[in-house]
């Protein structure tokens, strides 16, 4: 590039531009949804979508040079860290070191974009934009994410000697004049008042990069540089160069004012929104005894600047405050990324945005004229890892008999998965048609909530009698909530109960009569679907009564249940020949789990008569009245298949035998369906033993006596030959006469 000499307080020329953008798309076997490029406002973009990382080349007149991170923030290209969709973003200041630059107005671009192909191998794809119609103000920096920039208009750099810590200014210029050649010369001021200079060679080996063009000088240096200082400005950190560019040439002395300052804080978080603090008056770019005059402060995202309606639809705030301007950026504004994710089961959330902030302001002077400065900064803003984690409560009201939950604080993104209700679960589509319902509820500002209804009478609702009238309902409920798209699922986990009260259970009574015993049932109102009434594991309904000929009739208050003496369900006991025990029960069960809560059980004396009774334990017991059949009889006399077994008691006219099932010769056999033990009664009989079997000689008179129990309720251990049925068993007597020695 050429340099031209320069002589002091030129005039300035402002020429009115219109932006313009042109883009020039790119090239030949190129798919473009894979690279794009763009000329942007002082840039030029170039976005390349890969899941892995591309490499860069620029190309100019000297052939290609390959852009590595060093020679990037020193040239002037970006490649940007702050990714979010996996793609890269390259940047190339339209001052970069390898374009084409046309008198300032048209900028030509040539680059290589490598990318990997299917195969891992490096393949290239050409890039070129030529970008044009900016128009530069007298000074612009950017605050570039891996270096500063400034270029300035030469002809308006004369404010040098004006400069802000005026003395360190004055000394200087008087050094530059003692010392400064021919060649341009760079001289860095510290605020120590330490001054050095270095010619531009030397400044190159120090990092700089140092470019005059037609009109403007540019100076680029990366961050951290060993001149650079780190101030603070009205409170903010900033890094800043004193640096000016001078010249001597015959009597002239040129300076021109290259500082560059960028704020270098990081944004925060006050809970809901992104904050970042910039000082208004960016103290090391003004100078002494000028006006200073704000233009207009902006804003943009990713690089690119939003007009004042959209800043403020997406609820972005500049409002200055003191010495500051304060930027905010609501929480999940649009054009930054939310990131979700679970961590311990905790719903865990965070959000970035790419900011930029664009400071235009005047330096006013006593002579009319003015310059203006174009300050970029870019930086992103980022919320720490929020925790959302969601809330239950309890808005069940024991009167409509309905569990009603309340689960708030659902981010947008997450979906309830799944409801489990004491372990089973919920089907989330079927909801109405079931009694239950699981309604969303929408917040304004995106954030969701369910409300999960459930009857207290749903199968899954558990239930517990606490006596006195109180009901208990309960249900433990896990709620699923899934992260969409990544399917990413956390729990929330409570228990709820609800009481209900003067709910009893059915009042049941006995009574006594001679031929069996009565219930009655006392429903009282809220009772009838809470319990179930049963004889055993049967419920007691009218076709039960049916069956076993009780008798089951209803009125508007009571249930009655009679149950006649030797009908199933009895249990005997104490027999003797005048009277013997009958013992009846009913059970009030809960009707949905079936278990028993309380038993009603009513034990009646009843007359002897005649009687076969087949009991659980393995008994036979028989009442039988011979004489009645056989007038000559002495019931003494009669025994059993084993003579030894003869009556338990006898009177006049009647016995009772009562024996085990395991002896007096009893005989077992198999049925289908019932195992059956029998065994004779003998009037008179002599017997002759034959082998382990008893022949008999005479027989008069012979009663079969028979117990059937079902096999399906029989356990009899053959081993150690202990009898035990499930329930009773009946029995059968036959009578046989012999007519033979009659
Ligand atoms: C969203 O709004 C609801 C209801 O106004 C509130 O309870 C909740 O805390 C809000 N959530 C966020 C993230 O601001
Ligand atoms: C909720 O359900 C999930 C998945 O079934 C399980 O991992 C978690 O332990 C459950 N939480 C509770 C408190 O039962
Ligand atoms: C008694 O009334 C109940 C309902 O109130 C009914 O379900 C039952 O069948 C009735 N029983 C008889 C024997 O009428
Ligand atoms: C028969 O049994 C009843 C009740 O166990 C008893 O009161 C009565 O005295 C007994 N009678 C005879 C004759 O053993």
């Amino acid at each position: 590039m050429k340099t031209a000499a320069f002589i002091l307080g030129l005039i300035f020329i402002c020429l009115e531009f219109t932006e313009q953008i042109t883009s020039e798309g790119q090239l030949e076997g190129f798919d473009d949804t894979v690279v794009k490029s763009e000329c942007r406002d002082r840039y030029l973009w170039i976005h390349v979508a890969s899941g892995q990382a591309p490499r860069f080349e620029a190309v100019d007149e000297n052939g290609v040079h390959s852009i590595s991170k060093q020679l990037a923030s020193h040239c002037g290209y970006t490649i940007s860290t702050f990714k979010m969709d996996g793609s890269t973003t390259f940047k190339a200041s339209y001052y970069s070191c390898f374009t084409y630059n046309q008198n300032d107005e048209v900028f030509t671009f040539r680059f290589n974009v490598m990318v990997r192909d299917a195969g891992g191998r490096w393949i290239s794809r050409p890039v070129s934009a030529v970008c044009s119609g900016l128009m530069w103000t007298h000074r612009e920096i950017i605050c570039e994410e891996d270096y500063m920039e400034v270029n300035v208009n030469k002809e308006s750099s004369c404010g040098g000697q004006q400069g802000s810590s005026g003395q360190v200014w004055q000394a200087a210029f008087s050094r530059a004049q003692r010392t400064a050649s021919s060649v341009w010369q760079l001289m860095v001021l510290q605020s120590d008042g330490q001054v050095s200079s270095m010619s531009i060679s030397e400044a190159q080996q120090q990092g700089y990069s140092l470019t005059t063009t037609a009109h403007r000088v540019v100076l680029r240096s990366q961050y951290k540089q060993p001149h650079a200082e780190l101030i603070m400005v009205d409170g903010v950190p900033m890094e800043v160069i004193w640096i000016s560019l001078f010249l001597k040439q015959k009597l002239i002395v040129m300076m021109i004012d290259v500082s560059i300052a960028c704020t270098v804080n990081s944004g925060s978080f006050d809970g809901s929104r992104l904050l970042w603090d910039i000082p208004q008056v960016v103290t090391p770019l003004t100078w002494e005894g000028a006006g200073f005059e704000s233009r207009s402060v902006s804003l943009g995202v990713e690089g690119l600047l939003l007009d004042e309606p959209t800043t403020a639809a997406r609820g972005f705030s500049v409002v200055q405050q003191g010495h500051l301007i304060k930027i905010g950026v609501p929480f999940g504004a649009e054009g930054g990324y939310r990131k979700s994710l679970v961590v311990n089961n905790v719903y865990k959330e965070m959000y970035m945005i790419f900011l930029m902030y664009e400071h235009v302001f005047s330096l006013l002077y006593d002579d009319g004229s003015s310059i203006d400065t174009r300050h970029r900064m870019l930086r992103v803003l980022d919320t720490p890892l929020l925790c959302r984690p969601p809330f239950s409560f309890d808005q069940t009201t024991s009167d409509n008999q309905v569990f009603s939950v309340y689960l708030g604080n659902i981010p947008a993104d997450v979906l309830l998965e799944e409801v489990q209700i004491n372990g089973k679960q919920l089907m989330m589509s079927e909801g109405v048609g079931w009694g239950y319902s699981i309604s969303p509820i929408i917040h304004i500002n995106g954030s969701r909530a369910y409300e999960l209804r459930l009857p207290f009478e749903d199968t899954l609702v558990y239930r517990m009698y606490l006596g006195q009238g109180v009901v208990q309902y309960s249900i433990d409920i896990n709620f699923t909530l899934t992260i969409m798209p990544q399917r990413d699922s956390y729990y929330h986990h409570t228990f709820i109960t609800a009481r209900v009260f003067n709910t009893f259970p059915p009042e049941i009574t006995a009574q006594c009569s001679d031929r069996g015993l009565a219930f009655s049932v006392v429903k009282p109102p809220r009772a009838e679907s809470l319990w179930e009434v049963g004889v055993d594991h049967e419920p007691l309904t009218s076709q039960l009564a049916d069956q076993r000929g009780y008798r089951l009739y209803n009125d508007t208050q009571r249930t009655t249940l009679e149950v006649p003496v030797f009908s199933i369900g009895y249990n005997y006991e104490d027999i003797n020949l005048s009277n013997f025990y009958g013992t009846f029960k009913l059970v009030l069960r809960d009707s949905k789990t079936l278990e028993v809560q309380t038993s009603t059980l009513k034990r009646c004396l009843f007359k002897t008569q005649d009687m076969i009774v087949c009991s659980a334990d393995g008994t036979m017991t028989v009442v039988t009245t011979p004489t009645s059949t056989w007038p000559t009889l002495q019931p003494e006399r009669t025994t059993l298949l084993d003579p030894a077994c003869g009556p338990k008691q006898t009177d006049g006219a009647r016995v009772l035998f009562e024996f085990k099932l395991d002896s007096c010769g009893t005989r077992a056999m198999v049925g289908e369906l019932y195992m059956v033990y029998e065994n004779e009664i003998f009037h008179d009989r002599q017997m002759i033993a034959d082998g382990p079997n008893f022949i008999s000689r005479d027989s008069q008179f012979k009663l079969t006596v028979r117990c059937f129990y079902p096999l399906s309720g029989l356990n009899r251990l053959s081993v150690d030959r202990i009898f035990r049925s499930a329930t009773p068993g009946f029995g059968s007597v036959k009578v046989f006469k012999s007519i033979k020695g009659f």
